[in-house]
């Protein structure tokens, strides 16, 4: 791709930043020059070059409201919704209480913090600027498998959540990305299966560079959709 849009000099918002893709992910953009505003609930003792790290909930609405202000005084042009948790229960395990963790977290939070940004990033397209958002659900938030009700609901719903945004986002020059990454070698991986899968999975740079390709692709280009999966991942689509 030509005229590239660099990260020099870009600011960029990143929720669920404190561990696993969403830290790979502050860290690269950086390390490219982006002023980067990284949100998670526990951000104690975090500290990265050209990272600014504030405590936020994305499924509390005044913790949103906070972080959304911190992001509009910074000129914020991109919002990157990674903050995400996962449940992995047979249908009949599932209590109301993992809904609510996993459906708020991975979409009211998506909602919830894009929706707090909307109108900056309509103001901005009035000032003749683009903006970008880059929602990270899942390979599976277009299919689901045995203990992935819960989980693959959220993510399906997630998908839904970027694809209506896309929609609305064309009138004021937003552009939406998916990226939907296989397994992944993090902390959330821990709690769906034994460690010594987990050499062969990606690494959370590798999701990183899904992500700022999406953000550095060129004004005129729109990426709707990366799919990427560990080359031992069994193919499936979509
Ligand atoms: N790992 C995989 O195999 C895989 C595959 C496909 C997609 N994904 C998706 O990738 C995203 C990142 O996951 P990961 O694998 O990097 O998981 P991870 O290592 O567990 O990191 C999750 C991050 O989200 C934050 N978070 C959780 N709940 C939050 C909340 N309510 N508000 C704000 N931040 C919150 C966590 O920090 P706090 O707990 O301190 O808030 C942490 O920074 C998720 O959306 C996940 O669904 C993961």
């Amino acid at each position: 791709m030509t005229q590239q849009h660099s990260l020099q000099g870009r600011v960029v918002a990143v929720t669920g930043a404190s561990k696993g893709i969403g830290l790979a992910l502050v860290r690269a953009l950086a390390a490219q020059g982006a002023a980067v505003l990284g949100g998670a609930r526990d951000v104690s003792g975090l500290q990265e070059t050209g990272v600014t790290f504030q405590a936020l909930d994305v499924s509390d609405p005044a913790s949103v409201a906070a972080f959304a202000s911190a992001c509009r005084e910074a000129g914020v042009d991109a919002l990157v919704n990674n903050a995400g948790v996962g449940t992995f229960k047979p249908v009949q395990d599932i209590t109301p209480e993992d809904y609510r963790r996993v459906m708020d977290t991975n979409v009211l939070g998506t909602i919830l913090t894009t929706g707090a940004l909307v109108a900056h990033f309509q103001a901005r397209y009035g000032a003749g600027q683009g903006s970008q958002v880059v929602n990270v659900t899942s390979d599976v938030s277009g299919r689901t498998f045995a203990g992935g009700a819960l989980y693959t609901a959220s993510k399906f719903a997630q998908r839904a959540v970027t694809h209506a945004l896309a929609y609305e986002g064309q009138a004021y020059g937003l552009r939406v990305t998916e990226i939907r990454p296989g397994m992944v070698d993090t902390y959330f991986g821990d709690t769906q299966q034994g460690e010594a899968h987990k050499a062969a999975w990606l690494r959370p740079e590798d999701v990183a560079d899904a992500v700022v390709y999406a953000l550095t692709a060129p004004a005129h280009v729109r990426i709707d959709e990366v799919l990427l999966h560990p080359t031992v991942q069994e193919v499936a689509y979509p």
